[in-house]
């Protein structure tokens, strides 16, 4: 018999529309839809092996062994797997980045996607690209998005099954660029888990989330249109809600330093002033990605190098999709 193994890759992805809150924790069903691309160049390298002779489950995240809450969120994500395909057995999982962590890409989506797709092909499962998604939220919400390719709609849905991402254009249509202006390299006191169920929390949310769909519509118009002002009036309106929501919730949170207020006033001058394609969003940390078209990039990553605070820029283009991968 052979041997029940199989590695896949998936990229981080950015969103230009924010997932923030849940309807269902346990389950991460979004309480709104989001819109990203994936980072191309970026992965997430995961191989799964399932044994019928382990005693538990072991994980490796590179090349340390993973234990704690870190080890438990993975076992839990093989639960599903395990029941998917009724199978009784543990696994032994090998997960590689080549993106440092603490440098502002979230590296959930891309951990979930790859374990999603090799745990379930290993078994010998053949999930479609919906089901893989949606198996894939339920590990890291925004990890449904890094299954799909080029610019990606996750939809809310009712229950587990039609809340999925799916493709809505390539990345031949638009190669845009997300330039991440490093400003910190410390680890988040609140992560993206906790953060989610603090929302609700805010008085603001109800607002965000019942206007969240005109974002959404805009949003996707702009990228099949191609019109840039309207993107970055979008995706800078959408990232300023969020950050609101986490700012004024119990506890509040806020992930802003100093030198993230500088970049968010020198972006808008790039545009504003000088015309430059380009427009900021933020995640759940200080660091600015700085969302540019190919012909403006190379020069709004020469003048983010000189902006002060700044440690580090790294250049991620728009691409890439969950694969599966000869080891
Ligand atoms: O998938 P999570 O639970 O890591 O949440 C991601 C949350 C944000 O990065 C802040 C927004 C987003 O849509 O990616």
């Amino acid at each position: 018999m052979s041997a029940l193994t199989a590695t896949a890759s998936a990229p981080p992805n950015i969103a230009l529309i924010k997932y923030w809150g849940n309807r269902d924790d346990a389950q991460r069903l979004p309480a709104s839809p989001s819109i990203s691309f994936n980072l191309a160049e970026l992965q997430t390298r995961t191989t799964v092996t399932w044994r019928k002779d382990l005693a538990a489950d072991s994980v490796k995240v590179n090349g340390a062994l993973a234990s704690g809450p870190a080890l438990e969120r993975v076992v839990h994500h093989l639960d599903h797997v395990r029941r998917l395909a009724a199978y009784q057995g543990y696994a032994q999982v090998d997960s590689e980045s080549n993106f440092p962590i603490g440098t502002g890409i979230a590296s959930s989506a891309a951990a979930f996607a790859a374990l999603s797709l090799a745990a379930t092909a290993a078994l010998g499962l053949e999930l479609t690209e919906r089901e893989l998604s949606a198996l894939a939220r339920l590990g890291s919400g925004s990890a449904a998005r890094s299954i799909p390719g080029g610019f990606v709609a996750w939809y809310t849905g009712d229950c587990h099954e039609d809340s999925y991402a799916e493709t809505f254009a390539s990345v031949e249509h638009w190669p845009l660029i997300d330039l991440v202006a490093v400003v910190s390299r410390t680890h988040k006191k609140t992560g993206s888990t906790s953060g989610h169920a603090i929302a609700a929390t805010s008085p603001l949310q109800a607002a965000r989330i019942a206007t969240a769909q005109a974002r959404f519509d805009r949003c996707k118009a702009a990228i099949q249109a191609r019109d840039f002002q309207e993107l970055a009036e979008v995706v800078e309106l959408d990232n300023n809600v969020m950050h609101a929501v986490m700012m004024t919730g119990r506890p509040p949170l806020l992930y802003w330093q100093p030198e993230t207020l500088r970049l968010i006033h020198q972006v808008r001058e790039w545009r504003e002033r000088d015309g430059r394609h380009v427009c900021y969003t933020i995640d759940a940390g200080p660091n600015v990605h700085v969302i540019a078209t190919p012909e403006a990039a190379e020069a709004i990553e020469a003048n983010l190098r000189g902006v002060p605070g700044v440690l580090e820029v790294r250049q991620a283009t728009a691409g890439g999709k969950a694969q599966l991968v000869n080891p």
